[in-house]
C-alpha cells in the first residue's frame, strides 16, 4: 500500500516530479480521467481549502467523489476511526483522504486498512499537501528551492504545516529559521530569531495561523501586542527584497499574523497557494492511483 501520511513517504525526485506534473497541470495539461474510481474525503476536523480543493481535484480527474459527513455518521455511535474508514474501502471506495486531529492517527488507528490513506492534515502531526503546494508556489517563483532563505513565523509548536515545511525545505537545501514566541518554540525543531534581524535577509515569509483550538492555556499576550512583535506590519513588508514572497496557509487571521491590507499586497502569494493547491491535489491522486496500480 502506497499512502501519503508524512513527506518522509516521498523521495526528493518524487517531490520534484509532483511540482513538475502540477505546473504542467496548471499550465493546461490534461489530467488523467479515471470515472471508475471511487475516492471519500473523510474530514474529521473542519476544513475549506483541502476538503474543497480536494474534491475539485478529484473531479477533474473523473473520479466519483464520497463527501464523508462526520456529523451525521456512525462516529456519533461511537464507531472507531479504523471501522469507519475500513467500512468506506469495503463498500468500494479505492482511496481515503483523511483529515483527522489527532497527531499520528494513521500509526495506532489504520493498521490493515485495506485502502490508500492521502493525510490531508493530522492534528499538529504533518501536512503533506499543504507542503507540496507551499514548495510548487516557491519553485513556480524562484525555479529551485534549494539556497532560498526562508522565515516560518508564527505558531511553530502547534503547526503541522510548520513541521512538514521545515523538514522538507532542509531536506532541499533550503535555509529554515523560526521566528515567533518562546511559547510557541518547538525545541525538537530549533530555536526562534528575532523577525526584524532576518527580514531584509528572506526569499520566503512564511507566516502561520495562531491556531487557538490547540492552544489549551497557553498563554498568550493580546493579539495588537503579538501583531507588533511577530506579524507582518506594513513597516516589515516594506524591508522585504522585492522579490521576496509571503506565504500563508490560510485560514487567516487579520491583523494577528498580517496586517489586512497585505493579504493581497503585491509580494503576498496567498490566494496563489490556494490556487496551486488544486493542482498540485491533482498530482497527488495521480500519484497515488499509479503507485498502487488503480
Ligand atoms: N490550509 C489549510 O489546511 O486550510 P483548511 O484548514 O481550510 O483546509
Amino acid at each position: 500500500m502506497i499512502n501519503l501520511l508524512r513527506m518522509s513517504d516521498l523521495t526528493a525526485d518524487q517531490i520534484y516530479q509532483l511540482i513538475e506534473r502540477a505546473l504542467e497541470l496548471k499550465a493546461g495539461a490534461q489530467p488523467i480521467q479515471r470515472p471508475d474510481l471511487f475516492v471519500s474525503n473523510l474530514f474529521f476536523e473542519n476544513s475549506t481549502r483541502t476538503k474543497h480543493s480536494f474534491e475539485v481535484a478529484e473531479h477533474k480527474l473523473g473520479l466519483t467523489v464520497i463527501n464523508f459527513d462526520a456529523d451525521t455518521s456512525s462516529v456519533n455511535k461511537g464507531e472507531s476511526l479504523y471501522d469507519t474508514c475500513q467500512t468506506m474501502a469495503a463498500i468500494g471506495c479505492q482511496i481515503l483522504v483523511i483529515r483527522h486531529p489527532q497527531e499520528d492517527y494513521y500509526e495506532r488507528e489504520l493498521v490493515g486498512l485495506t485502502a490508500p490513506v492521502i493525510n490531508g492534515g493530522d492534528g499538529s502531526g504533518e501536512h503533506p499537501s499543504q507542503c507540496l503546494l507551499d514548495l510548487m508556489t516557491i519553485y513556480e517563483r524562484f525555479g529551485r528551492l534549494e539556497g532560498l532563505k526562508v522565515a516560518i513565523v508564527g505558531d511553530i509548536k502547534h503547526s503541522r504545516v510548520a513541521r512538514s515545511n521545515y523538514h522538507t525545505l532542509t531536506r532541499l537545501g533550503a535555509d529554515v529559521v523560526f521566528v515567533g514566541p518562546e511559547v510557541f518554540a518547538d525545541p525538537t525543531l530549533g530555536d526562534m530569531v528575532d523577525f526584524d534581524q532576518v527580514i531584509q535577509d528572506l526569499d520566503v515569509c512564511m507566516l502561520l495561523r495562531l491556531q487557538h483550538e490547540r492552544h489549551f492555556g497557553t498563554k498568550l499576550s493580546d493579539v495588537t501586542s503579538y501583531h507588533q512583535a511577530y506579524g507582518l506590519t506594513q513597516d516589515r513588508y516594506d524591508r522585504l527584497k522585492d522579490q521576496a514572497i509571503v506565504m500563508h496557509p490560510a485560514p487567516v487571521n487579520r491583523g494577528a499574523e498580517i496586517a489586512t491590507d497585505l493579504v493581497e499586497a503585491d509580494q503576498s502569494v496567498i490566494f496563489e497557494q490556494m490556487t496551486n493547491g488544486m493542482f498540485m491535489r491533482q498530482a497527488i491522486l495521480e500519484h497515488i492511483i499509479a503507485a498502487n496500480g488503480l
